[in-house]
């Protein structure tokens, strides 16, 4: 082992603020190891746990944040590790990015491990947007071929397909589904979809609408024995519930990790099942020799080191805490308010409560309340920060039903929780001012 001192030496500035910021992360990796004899169910219910996590945040508490589904604040130690990298690269960028980027298949194996799959198969990228438009336009699509997908897929994906079908003259079949449906229901309207011209499925583990759940493995295996590739956005899964992308089978999986790992904004990962490596193109052009190699999706240009670096932190802090005792936590502060407003006739929950299906991500409506009006109501009177989701038109998201989408962390607080739960009652009883615009 190297001494302090001796490490300080072989990095430079690299090792400094990082180290300072280590008591956090011990601090967070003690407190689980006080209740590892507990069942995270258990662990979901115990608020000297949760401040422990709660202090490892610096969040703005004047206001609620209930939509860390568009992306999560990043842990202190976090954002200490992206400023010092960045601190790093800005004293001579082209020498110390290179450093920096040396140590980047680090990280790579680690999101691997963690996510179970080789890390032959894994690409950083920026984000979802960038992972699954790889995937979507990397494909050889000639006229007539078809891609199945759902209307209450991500508005961005549906208008990569769109354009696709623009360009391409591609046929996109748009499966529309209830909310909350089950497993078998998505299972069979996406079978009946399939035509002998079907060549790709596409389709969320988990949807930014309602997180309504699909049956990945099962389509995966539907889509392989009719030689159909799959596309999963996996935008809302990785680092919210516990899953293995190998026991996943899909081909593809894209998603964000400035969401529920909480990685600084600008990261995220594309899988690709080895053998389908050669055959996807790049969305940036990479050289030939590159064709088999994973990180040819890297190909990106100049581009900061810092903010994937910043991923191994994320991902130490993650497993400091461990993906079930995340997942219950946050399904536990799904239960806490649904079940507090399900018994009023006029609120609709459109996510499913059953065990297993819901974690950090519940929408919910009210009848007679536009969800645009209500999100503003949220913001004006209670500094509330959530999403109202309503339906449009094709290639836009469509689907019949409104609501905010509600998407604590796991550094929200029970009394942001109820608070919540108390502004919706206040516009159940009392209605919204005629002031509250849908903007
Ligand atoms: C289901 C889904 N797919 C893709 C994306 C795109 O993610 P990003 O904006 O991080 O690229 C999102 C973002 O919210 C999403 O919810």
């Amino acid at each position: 082992m190297l001494s302090r001192r001796a490490f300080l030496r072989t990095t430079g500035a690299l090792g400094t603020s990082v180290i300072a910021a280590r008591p956090s992360l011990a601090s967070v990796s003690a407190a689980s190891a006080a209740v590892a004899d507990r069942t995270a169910e258990e662990v979901a219910q115990d608020e000297s746990y949760w401040r422990a996590i709660q202090e490892a945040y610096a969040p703005d508490r004047t206001l609620i944040n209930l939509n860390n589904g568009h992306h999560s604040p990043a842990p202190r130690i976090v954002h200490e590790a992206l400023k010092h990298y960045l601190d790093s690269e800005n004293q001579l960028p082209v020498y110390y990015a290179s450093l920096i980027n040396r140590n980047i298949e680090r990280v790579r194996r680690a999101l691997a491990a963690e996510f179970g799959c080789d890390p032959e198969e894994l690409a950083i990228t920026r984000n979802a947007s960038e992972s699954l438009q790889i995937a979507q336009d990397g494909q050889d699509l000639k006229e007539g071929d078809e891609i199945v997908t759902t209307d209450q897929d991500y508005p961005r994906m549906l208008t990569t397909w769109d354009q696709r079908a623009r360009r391409d003259k591609i046929k996109v079949t748009r499966i529309q589904f209830p909310v909350p449906t089950t497993q078998q229901d998505l299972y069979e309207r996406f079978e009946k979809a399939i035509t002998p011209r079907t060549k790709v499925l596409h389709f969320c583990h988990v949807t930014n609408l309602t997180g309504q759940l699909f049956p990945v493995q099962r389509l995966s295996r539907l889509a392989r024995e009719r030689g159909i590739v799959t596309i999963v956005d996996g935008a809302h899964a990785a680092a919210h519930f516990p899953f293995k992308l190998r026991d996943l089978e899909c081909d593809y999986n894209g998603t964000s990790l400035h969401k529920w790992l909480c990685c600084p904004v600008g990261n995220g990962f594309l899988y690709v099942r080895k053998e389908n490596i050669a055959k996807t193109w790049p969305l940036q052009a990479a050289a030939a020799r590159q064709t088999s190699d994973i990180r040819k999706f890297e190909e990106i240009g100049t581009s900061p080191a810092a903010t994937h670096a910043a991923i191994a932190e994320a991902l130490a802090f993650h497993q400091a805490i461990g993906v079930e005792r995340k997942a219950a936590r946050l399904r536990y502060l799904t239960l806490r308010w649904a079940n507090a407003l399900k018994s009023n006739p006029r609120i609709r929950i459109h996510s499913s409560l059953e065990p297993g299906q819901t974690w950090g991500l519940g929408t919910v409506g009210i009848d007679g309340i536009d969800a645009r009006a209500l999100a503003q109501f949220m913001m004006d009177k209670y500094r509330i920060v959530t999403v109202g989701l309503v339906g449009g038109q094709p290639p836009a998201q469509v689907y019949d039903y409104q609501g905010l989408r509600v998407t604590p962390n796991i550094y929200t607080t029970l009394e942001e929780i109820d608070t919540f739960v108390a502004a919706m009652e206040d516009a159940l009883r009392n209605g919204l001012p005629k002031t509250t615009t849908t903007a």
